[in-house]
Protein backbone atom coordinates (compact mmCIF):
# COMPACT_ATOMS: atom_id res chain seq x y z
CA UNK A 1 0.00 0.00 0.00
CA UNK A 2 1.21 3.65 -0.47
CA UNK A 3 1.71 5.05 3.07
CA UNK A 4 2.63 9.22 3.56
CA UNK A 5 4.35 10.20 6.81
CA UNK A 6 4.42 13.72 8.21
CA UNK A 7 6.59 15.01 11.49
CA UNK A 8 6.34 17.58 13.51
CA UNK A 9 9.15 18.16 16.29
CA UNK A 10 12.36 17.67 16.68
CA UNK A 11 15.40 15.78 14.78
CA UNK A 12 14.77 12.97 16.88
CA UNK A 13 11.06 12.40 15.60
CA UNK A 14 12.42 13.37 11.93
CA UNK A 15 14.99 10.08 12.51
CA UNK A 16 12.53 7.96 13.86
CA UNK A 17 10.41 8.61 10.55
CA UNK A 18 12.68 8.03 8.55
CA UNK A 19 13.65 4.59 10.23
CA UNK A 20 9.79 3.80 10.20
CA UNK A 21 9.70 4.42 6.84
CA UNK A 22 12.24 2.43 5.78
CA UNK A 23 10.94 -0.68 7.69
CA UNK A 24 7.77 -0.11 5.83
CA UNK A 25 9.35 0.04 2.80
CA UNK A 26 10.98 -3.17 3.47
CA UNK A 27 8.10 -5.12 4.41
CA UNK A 28 6.67 -3.82 0.43
CA UNK A 29 4.63 -0.80 1.15
CA UNK A 30 5.65 2.54 -0.72
CA UNK A 31 6.36 5.84 0.06
CA UNK A 32 4.41 8.88 -1.16
CA UNK A 33 4.70 12.80 -0.80
CA UNK A 34 1.48 13.24 -1.76
CA UNK A 35 -1.36 12.74 0.78
CA UNK A 36 -3.76 12.46 -1.70
CA UNK A 37 -2.63 9.54 -3.04
CA UNK A 38 -1.55 7.91 -0.01
CA UNK A 39 -3.69 4.84 1.43
CA UNK A 40 -1.75 4.84 4.46
CA UNK A 41 -1.55 8.62 6.60
CA UNK A 42 0.64 8.84 9.45
CA UNK A 43 1.23 11.82 11.53
CA UNK A 44 4.57 11.49 13.76
CA UNK A 45 3.64 14.07 16.86
CA UNK A 46 5.58 16.46 19.67
CA UNK A 47 3.85 17.30 23.07
CA UNK A 48 7.03 19.19 23.58
CA UNK A 49 4.63 22.64 23.73
CA UNK A 50 1.03 23.00 23.75
CA UNK A 51 1.25 24.78 20.21
CA UNK A 52 3.20 21.63 19.05
CA UNK A 53 0.29 19.08 19.92
CA UNK A 54 -2.73 21.91 18.91
CA UNK A 55 -1.26 21.96 15.50
CA UNK A 56 -1.27 18.31 15.02
CA UNK A 57 -4.76 17.22 16.34
CA UNK A 58 -6.18 20.14 14.51
CA UNK A 59 -4.72 18.50 10.91
CA UNK A 60 -6.21 14.89 12.53
CA UNK A 61 -9.83 16.44 13.03
CA UNK A 62 -9.91 18.21 9.31
CA UNK A 63 -8.86 14.50 7.63
CA UNK A 64 -12.85 13.49 8.64
CA UNK A 65 -13.52 15.18 5.54
CA UNK A 66 -10.86 12.35 3.37
CA UNK A 67 -11.68 9.57 5.64
CA UNK A 68 -15.32 10.09 4.40
CA UNK A 69 -14.94 10.29 1.30
CA UNK A 70 -12.42 7.27 0.99
CA UNK A 71 -12.96 5.33 4.02
CA UNK A 72 -10.66 2.76 3.52
CA UNK A 73 -7.29 4.91 4.26
CA UNK A 74 -5.58 4.45 7.19
CA UNK A 75 -4.87 7.05 9.81
CA UNK A 76 -1.89 6.24 12.19
CA UNK A 77 -0.35 8.44 15.53
CA UNK A 78 2.87 8.29 16.18
CA UNK A 79 5.15 9.72 18.36
CA UNK A 80 5.12 11.81 21.19
CA UNK A 81 1.42 12.78 21.58
CA UNK A 82 0.46 9.06 20.94
CA UNK A 83 2.52 8.24 23.85
CA UNK A 84 1.31 11.13 26.20
CA UNK A 85 -2.34 10.63 24.72
CA UNK A 86 -2.67 7.28 24.62
CA UNK A 87 -6.25 6.01 23.43
CA UNK A 88 -7.81 9.45 24.21
CA UNK A 89 -6.45 10.29 20.44
CA UNK A 90 -8.98 7.89 19.62
CA UNK A 91 -12.11 9.25 22.21
CA UNK A 92 -11.24 12.55 20.45
CA UNK A 93 -10.59 11.32 16.98
CA UNK A 94 -12.46 8.22 16.31
CA UNK A 95 -11.45 8.54 12.88
CA UNK A 96 -8.03 7.46 13.82
CA UNK A 97 -7.09 4.04 12.82
CA UNK A 98 -4.03 3.40 15.24
CA UNK A 99 -1.68 5.42 18.26
CA UNK A 100 1.96 3.57 18.24
CA UNK A 101 4.04 5.39 20.51
CA UNK A 102 7.41 6.09 20.63
CA UNK A 103 8.78 2.55 21.30
CA UNK A 104 6.55 1.01 18.61
CA UNK A 105 8.50 2.03 15.71
CA UNK A 106 9.86 -1.24 15.03
CA UNK A 107 6.67 -2.61 15.21
CA UNK A 108 4.85 -0.53 12.89
CA UNK A 109 4.84 -2.68 10.04
CA UNK A 110 3.10 -5.42 11.87
CA UNK A 111 0.69 -2.50 13.61
CA UNK A 112 -0.02 -1.52 10.24
CA UNK A 113 -0.83 -5.10 8.85
CA UNK A 114 -3.19 -5.91 11.46
CA UNK A 115 -4.88 -2.76 11.14
CA UNK A 116 -5.81 -3.60 7.55
CA UNK A 117 -6.63 -6.70 8.46
CA UNK A 118 -8.70 -6.74 11.61
CA UNK A 119 -10.06 -3.09 10.69
CA UNK A 120 -10.16 -2.46 14.34
CA UNK A 121 -8.77 0.47 16.27
CA UNK A 122 -5.38 -0.55 17.30
CA UNK A 123 -3.43 1.50 20.71
CA UNK A 124 -0.09 -0.04 20.53
CA UNK A 125 2.18 2.13 23.52
CA UNK A 126 3.55 0.16 25.67
CA UNK A 127 7.00 1.81 26.70
CA UNK A 128 9.41 -1.34 25.81
CA UNK A 129 12.12 -0.17 27.06
CA UNK A 130 14.52 -2.87 25.88
CA UNK A 131 14.26 -2.47 22.46
CA UNK A 132 16.68 0.30 20.30
CA UNK A 133 17.09 -1.98 17.99
CA UNK A 134 15.96 -2.53 14.27
CA UNK A 135 15.74 1.27 13.58
CA UNK A 136 18.96 1.85 11.60
CA UNK A 137 16.75 1.74 8.55
CA UNK A 138 17.59 4.64 5.78
CA UNK A 139 15.72 6.08 3.29
CA UNK A 140 18.76 5.92 0.07
CA UNK A 141 17.91 8.94 -1.82
CA UNK A 142 20.46 10.69 -4.48
CA UNK A 143 22.13 13.85 -3.71
CA UNK A 144 21.38 13.67 -0.11
CA UNK A 145 25.07 14.41 1.89
CA UNK A 146 23.57 14.33 5.09
CA UNK A 147 22.07 11.96 7.24
CA UNK A 148 20.67 11.41 10.98
CA UNK A 149 22.06 8.89 13.13
CA UNK A 150 20.01 8.12 16.67
CA UNK A 151 22.50 7.23 19.37
CA UNK A 152 20.66 7.12 22.17
CA UNK A 153 16.59 7.19 23.63
CA UNK A 154 14.68 8.75 26.07
CA UNK A 155 16.01 11.70 28.65
CA UNK A 156 16.59 10.61 32.45
CA UNK A 157 17.01 14.66 33.15
CA UNK A 158 13.29 15.77 34.24
CA UNK A 159 13.92 19.20 33.46
CA UNK A 160 11.14 21.00 35.35
CA UNK A 161 9.27 22.24 32.18
CA UNK A 162 9.90 19.69 29.94
CA UNK A 163 7.29 16.43 28.81
CA UNK A 164 10.10 14.50 27.09
CA UNK A 165 11.26 11.97 29.72
CA UNK A 166 7.53 11.19 30.45
CA UNK A 167 7.09 9.79 26.46
CA UNK A 168 10.29 9.29 25.54
CA UNK A 169 11.40 7.26 29.01
CA UNK A 170 14.33 6.30 29.92
CA UNK A 171 18.32 7.13 28.58
CA UNK A 172 18.88 3.64 26.13
CA UNK A 173 22.21 4.23 24.73
CA UNK A 174 23.14 2.07 21.47
CA UNK A 175 25.74 -0.02 21.15
CA UNK A 176 28.97 1.71 19.60
CA UNK A 177 29.40 -0.89 17.24
CA UNK A 178 25.71 -0.52 15.71
CA UNK A 179 26.45 2.94 15.54
CA UNK A 180 29.58 2.40 13.17
CA UNK A 181 27.68 -0.13 11.26
CA UNK A 182 25.32 2.46 10.47
CA UNK A 183 27.77 5.30 10.02
CA UNK A 184 29.66 2.88 7.47
CA UNK A 185 26.37 2.00 5.12
CA UNK A 186 25.41 5.87 5.22
CA UNK A 187 29.35 6.44 4.52
CA UNK A 188 29.35 3.63 1.40
CA UNK A 189 26.07 5.12 0.36
CA UNK A 190 27.25 8.06 -0.46
CA UNK A 191 27.20 10.17 2.43
CA UNK A 192 29.12 13.21 3.68
CA UNK A 193 27.97 14.37 7.08
CA UNK A 194 26.38 12.47 10.15
CA UNK A 195 23.99 14.29 12.68
CA UNK A 196 24.20 12.49 15.88
CA UNK A 197 21.20 12.67 18.18
CA UNK A 198 19.83 12.03 21.26
CA UNK A 199 18.12 14.14 23.91
CA UNK A 200 20.71 14.37 26.33
CA UNK A 201 23.57 12.87 23.99
CA UNK A 202 26.61 13.93 26.21
CA UNK A 203 25.24 11.52 28.56
CA UNK A 204 25.48 8.48 25.87
CA UNK A 205 27.19 5.63 27.35
CA UNK A 206 26.56 6.76 30.89
CA UNK A 207 23.36 4.98 31.93
CA UNK A 208 22.66 3.71 35.44
CA UNK A 209 25.81 6.08 36.27
CA UNK A 210 23.37 9.06 37.39
CA UNK A 211 25.44 11.57 37.40
CA UNK A 212 27.83 13.10 35.23
CA UNK A 213 31.29 11.81 35.58
CA UNK A 214 34.86 12.85 34.44
CA UNK A 215 34.40 10.24 31.47
CA UNK A 216 33.00 11.04 28.07
CA UNK A 217 31.94 7.89 25.92
CA UNK A 218 30.72 10.38 23.68
CA UNK A 219 34.04 11.65 22.87
CA UNK A 220 35.35 8.37 22.27
CA UNK A 221 32.36 7.93 19.89
CA UNK A 222 33.47 11.17 18.34
CA UNK A 223 36.69 9.94 17.99
CA UNK A 224 35.60 6.29 17.05
CA UNK A 225 33.26 7.94 13.95
CA UNK A 226 36.11 10.65 12.93
CA UNK A 227 38.15 7.03 11.82
CA UNK A 228 35.79 6.83 9.02
CA UNK A 229 37.14 6.94 5.36
CA UNK A 230 35.09 9.15 3.17
CA UNK A 231 33.36 10.67 5.84
CA UNK A 232 34.09 14.47 6.32
CA UNK A 233 32.16 16.15 8.91
CA UNK A 234 29.99 15.24 12.33
CA UNK A 235 27.65 17.04 13.85
CA UNK A 236 25.57 16.29 16.95
CA UNK A 237 22.52 17.52 18.80
CA UNK A 238 21.77 18.12 22.02
CA UNK A 239 24.12 18.06 24.43
CA UNK A 240 23.45 18.64 28.60
CA UNK A 241 25.93 21.29 29.72
CA UNK A 242 26.13 19.30 32.96
CA UNK A 243 27.54 16.36 30.86
CA UNK A 244 30.06 18.61 28.97
CA UNK A 245 32.98 17.77 30.53
CA UNK A 246 36.44 18.20 29.61
CA UNK A 247 36.73 15.17 27.64
CA UNK A 248 33.98 16.31 25.43
CA UNK A 249 36.01 19.74 25.28
CA UNK A 250 38.96 18.03 24.24
CA UNK A 251 37.18 15.51 21.75
CA UNK A 252 35.94 18.45 19.66
CA UNK A 253 38.72 20.50 19.81
CA UNK A 254 40.90 17.89 18.30
CA UNK A 255 38.99 16.03 16.07
CA UNK A 256 39.27 18.44 12.48
CA UNK A 257 35.83 16.28 11.73
CA UNK A 258 33.50 17.71 14.28
CA UNK A 259 32.38 20.51 13.03
CA UNK A 260 32.97 24.33 14.47
CA UNK A 261 29.33 24.68 15.61
CA UNK A 262 27.45 23.49 19.25
CA UNK A 263 24.29 23.82 19.83
CA UNK A 264 24.28 24.16 23.88
CA UNK A 265 20.89 25.10 25.18
CA UNK A 266 21.11 27.59 27.69
CA UNK A 267 17.25 27.86 28.97
CA UNK A 268 17.84 30.81 31.04
CA UNK A 269 20.60 33.07 32.42
CA UNK A 270 19.58 33.22 35.28
CA UNK A 271 21.10 31.04 38.39
CA UNK A 272 17.46 30.81 40.19
CA UNK A 273 15.36 30.42 37.61
CA UNK A 274 17.82 28.01 35.98
CA UNK A 275 17.41 25.76 40.00
CA UNK A 276 13.93 26.07 39.25
CA UNK A 277 13.98 24.38 36.14
CA UNK A 278 15.68 21.83 37.49
CA UNK A 279 19.37 22.42 34.70
CA UNK A 280 21.99 21.58 37.74
CA UNK A 281 23.86 24.16 36.08
CA UNK A 282 24.41 28.10 36.63
CA UNK A 283 25.02 30.95 33.96
CA UNK A 284 29.02 30.95 34.86
CA UNK A 285 29.46 27.24 34.35
CA UNK A 286 27.65 27.42 31.07
CA UNK A 287 30.21 30.27 30.38
CA UNK A 288 32.92 28.45 30.92
CA UNK A 289 32.08 25.68 28.24
CA UNK A 290 31.56 28.10 26.00
CA UNK A 291 34.58 30.21 26.58
CA UNK A 292 37.15 27.21 26.58
CA UNK A 293 35.57 25.81 23.38
CA UNK A 294 35.98 29.48 21.54
CA UNK A 295 39.38 29.55 23.02
CA UNK A 296 40.66 26.69 22.01
CA UNK A 297 38.62 26.49 19.06
CA UNK A 298 39.01 29.67 16.33
CA UNK A 299 35.77 30.31 14.20
CA UNK A 300 33.50 28.41 16.40
CA UNK A 301 29.77 29.34 16.88
CA UNK A 302 27.39 28.91 18.96
CA UNK A 303 23.36 28.39 19.00
CA UNK A 304 20.79 27.49 21.54
CA UNK A 305 17.31 26.70 23.19
CA UNK A 306 15.78 29.92 25.31
CA UNK A 307 12.69 29.81 27.39
CA UNK A 308 11.60 32.88 28.39
CA UNK A 309 8.50 33.52 31.00
CA UNK A 310 8.86 30.39 33.04
CA UNK A 311 7.10 30.64 36.00
CA UNK A 312 8.32 33.53 38.54
CA UNK A 313 11.29 34.92 35.68
CA UNK A 314 11.33 38.96 36.92
CA UNK A 315 12.37 41.33 34.71
CA UNK A 316 15.97 41.10 36.16
CA UNK A 317 16.07 36.51 35.57
CA UNK A 318 15.14 38.37 31.95
CA UNK A 319 18.17 40.74 32.18
CA UNK A 320 20.99 37.64 33.05
CA UNK A 321 19.38 36.09 30.18
CA UNK A 322 19.94 38.59 27.54
CA UNK A 323 23.63 39.62 29.56
CA UNK A 324 24.50 35.44 29.02
CA UNK A 325 23.23 36.00 25.61
CA UNK A 326 25.24 37.99 24.65
CA UNK A 327 28.42 36.82 26.30
CA UNK A 328 28.36 34.02 24.29
CA UNK A 329 27.23 35.74 21.08
CA UNK A 330 24.77 32.90 19.52
CA UNK A 331 24.05 32.93 15.38
CA UNK A 332 21.55 30.90 16.08
CA UNK A 333 18.82 30.34 18.91
CA UNK A 334 15.55 28.87 19.70
CA UNK A 335 13.30 31.23 21.44
CA UNK A 336 10.54 29.51 23.11
CA UNK A 337 7.36 30.98 25.22
CA UNK A 338 7.01 28.94 28.58
CA UNK A 339 3.89 26.21 27.96
CA UNK A 340 3.12 24.09 31.17
CA UNK A 341 2.69 20.96 30.61
CA UNK A 342 0.62 18.64 33.09
CA UNK A 343 2.56 16.19 35.09
CA UNK A 344 5.65 17.82 35.13
CA UNK A 345 6.83 19.52 38.02
CA UNK A 346 6.66 23.23 36.43
CA UNK A 347 3.32 22.56 35.78
CA UNK A 348 2.07 22.71 39.50
CA UNK A 349 3.84 25.86 39.70
CA UNK A 350 1.37 29.06 38.37
CA UNK A 351 2.54 30.18 34.71
CA UNK A 352 2.27 33.62 36.50
CA UNK A 353 4.04 35.61 33.74
CA UNK A 354 1.71 36.95 31.62
CA UNK A 355 1.36 36.36 27.96
CA UNK A 356 1.87 39.80 26.79
CA UNK A 357 5.33 40.08 28.91
CA UNK A 358 6.28 36.56 27.34
CA UNK A 359 5.64 37.97 23.71
CA UNK A 360 7.46 41.39 24.57
CA UNK A 361 10.88 39.21 25.64
CA UNK A 362 10.61 36.68 22.99
CA UNK A 363 10.63 39.79 20.64
CA UNK A 364 13.41 41.16 22.71
CA UNK A 365 15.82 37.98 22.46
CA UNK A 366 15.05 37.89 18.35
CA UNK A 367 15.74 41.17 17.67
CA UNK A 368 19.12 40.71 20.05
CA UNK A 369 19.84 37.17 18.00
CA UNK A 370 19.64 39.30 14.61
CA UNK A 371 21.65 42.21 15.83
CA UNK A 372 24.46 39.25 16.52
CA UNK A 373 24.37 37.45 13.65
CA UNK A 374 23.95 40.79 11.32
CA UNK A 375 26.99 41.58 12.68
CA UNK A 376 29.13 38.57 12.55
CA UNK A 377 27.83 37.66 9.30
CA UNK A 378 29.17 40.93 7.81
CA UNK A 379 32.37 40.25 10.16
CA UNK A 380 33.02 37.40 7.55
CA UNK A 381 32.29 39.31 4.23
CA UNK A 382 36.31 39.37 2.50
CA UNK A 383 37.22 35.91 4.25
CA UNK A 384 37.29 32.43 2.41
CA UNK A 385 35.11 29.96 3.73
CA UNK A 386 34.95 25.71 3.10
CA UNK A 387 31.67 25.02 2.12
CA UNK A 388 29.88 21.56 1.95
CA UNK A 389 27.95 21.63 -1.38
CA UNK A 390 24.74 20.79 -0.55
CA UNK A 391 23.28 21.60 -3.82
CA UNK A 392 20.57 24.16 -5.72
CA UNK A 393 19.68 26.77 -3.48
CA UNK A 394 15.96 26.94 -2.19
CA UNK A 395 15.36 30.32 -2.90
CA UNK A 396 17.05 30.55 -6.75
CA UNK A 397 17.36 27.89 -8.51
CA UNK A 398 19.96 29.64 -10.40
CA UNK A 399 22.43 29.34 -7.15
CA UNK A 400 23.64 26.58 -4.94
CA UNK A 401 24.28 26.86 -1.41
CA UNK A 402 27.03 24.98 0.42
CA UNK A 403 27.28 25.15 4.40
CA UNK A 404 30.47 25.83 6.82
CA UNK A 405 31.42 23.59 9.50
CA UNK A 406 30.21 26.37 11.54
CA UNK A 407 26.81 25.88 10.18
CA UNK A 408 26.91 28.96 7.98
CA UNK A 409 25.05 28.65 4.64
CA UNK A 410 27.08 30.34 2.31
CA UNK A 411 24.82 30.78 -1.60
CA UNK A 412 26.94 30.78 -4.44
CA UNK A 413 26.85 30.49 -8.22
CA UNK A 414 28.38 27.34 -9.56
CA UNK A 415 31.11 26.62 -11.78
CA UNK A 416 31.52 23.66 -14.13
CA UNK A 417 32.31 20.81 -12.74
CA UNK A 418 30.78 21.31 -9.23
CA UNK A 419 29.25 18.56 -7.47
CA UNK A 420 27.13 18.33 -4.53
CA UNK A 421 29.07 16.94 -1.75
CA UNK A 422 32.73 18.34 -2.40
CA UNK A 423 34.56 20.80 -0.56
CA UNK A 424 35.29 24.04 -1.88
CA UNK A 425 36.63 27.58 -0.80
CA UNK A 426 34.33 30.18 -1.26
CA UNK A 427 35.28 34.29 -0.85
CA UNK A 428 32.36 35.81 1.20
CA UNK A 429 31.42 38.61 -0.94
CA UNK A 430 28.09 39.42 0.74
CA UNK A 431 26.22 39.29 4.17
CA UNK A 432 22.65 39.53 5.69
CA UNK A 433 21.88 38.37 8.61
CA UNK A 434 20.13 34.86 7.43
CA UNK A 435 22.60 34.00 4.77
CA UNK A 436 26.01 34.45 2.97
CA UNK A 437 26.85 35.07 -0.22
CA UNK A 438 30.34 34.02 -1.46
CA UNK A 439 32.19 33.35 -5.20
N1 LIG B 1 16.96 17.66 24.96
C1 LIG B 1 17.07 18.97 24.52
C2 LIG B 1 15.77 19.72 24.38
C3 LIG B 1 14.60 19.05 23.80
S1 LIG B 1 13.11 19.94 23.80
C4 LIG B 1 17.91 19.68 25.51
O1 LIG B 1 17.81 19.50 26.69
O2 LIG B 1 18.67 20.47 25.06
C5 LIG B 1 13.55 21.36 22.86
C6 LIG B 1 13.39 22.65 23.57
O3 LIG B 1 12.04 22.91 23.81
C7 LIG B 1 14.02 22.73 24.93
O4 LIG B 1 15.38 22.95 24.88
C8 LIG B 1 13.27 23.88 25.56
O5 LIG B 1 13.92 25.10 25.30
C9 LIG B 1 11.93 23.84 24.85
N2 LIG B 1 10.87 23.42 25.76
C10 LIG B 1 10.73 22.23 26.36
N3 LIG B 1 9.64 22.22 27.14
C11 LIG B 1 9.07 23.44 27.03
C12 LIG B 1 7.92 24.07 27.60
N4 LIG B 1 7.16 23.42 28.47
N5 LIG B 1 7.65 25.34 27.25
C13 LIG B 1 8.43 26.00 26.39
N6 LIG B 1 9.52 25.47 25.83
C14 LIG B 1 9.85 24.21 26.15
FE1 LIG C 1 13.79 17.85 28.26
FE2 LIG C 1 15.77 18.46 29.86
FE3 LIG C 1 15.67 16.05 28.76
FE4 LIG C 1 16.22 18.15 27.25
S1 LIG C 1 17.48 17.37 28.94
S2 LIG C 1 14.80 16.52 26.79
S3 LIG C 1 14.98 19.73 28.19
S4 LIG C 1 14.24 16.88 30.24
FE1 LIG D 1 8.73 16.83 20.63
FE2 LIG D 1 9.07 14.34 21.27
FE3 LIG D 1 11.01 15.68 20.10
S1 LIG D 1 8.03 15.84 22.47
S2 LIG D 1 10.71 17.75 20.80
S3 LIG D 1 9.07 15.20 19.24
S4 LIG D 1 11.22 14.11 21.64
Amino acid sequence: MKFYIKTYGCQMNERDSEAAASALAASGHEMVQDENNADILMFNTCSVRDQAERKALGKLGILIKLKKQKPDIIIGVLGCMAQRMKEQIIEKIPHVDFVAGTDQFHKLPEIVESTILKRKHIVAVDADSEIIENLSGHLNSKNQISAFISVMRGCNRFCSYCIVPYVRGRERSRDKKEILEEANMLVNAGIKEIVLLGQNIAAYGLEGRGQPTEESPFAELLQTLSGLDGLLRIRFTSPHPQYFNQKLIDAMASLPKVCKNLHLPMQSGSDRILELMNRHYTAKKYLSIVDSLKEKIPGMTFSSDIIVGFPTETESDFNETRRVMREVGYDNAYIFKYSPRSGTKAAEMKDDVPQAVKDERNQILLAALDETTGRHNKALVGSTIEVLVEGVSKRNSERWCGRSSSNKVVVFEPLPGIKIGDLINLEITRATAMTLFGK
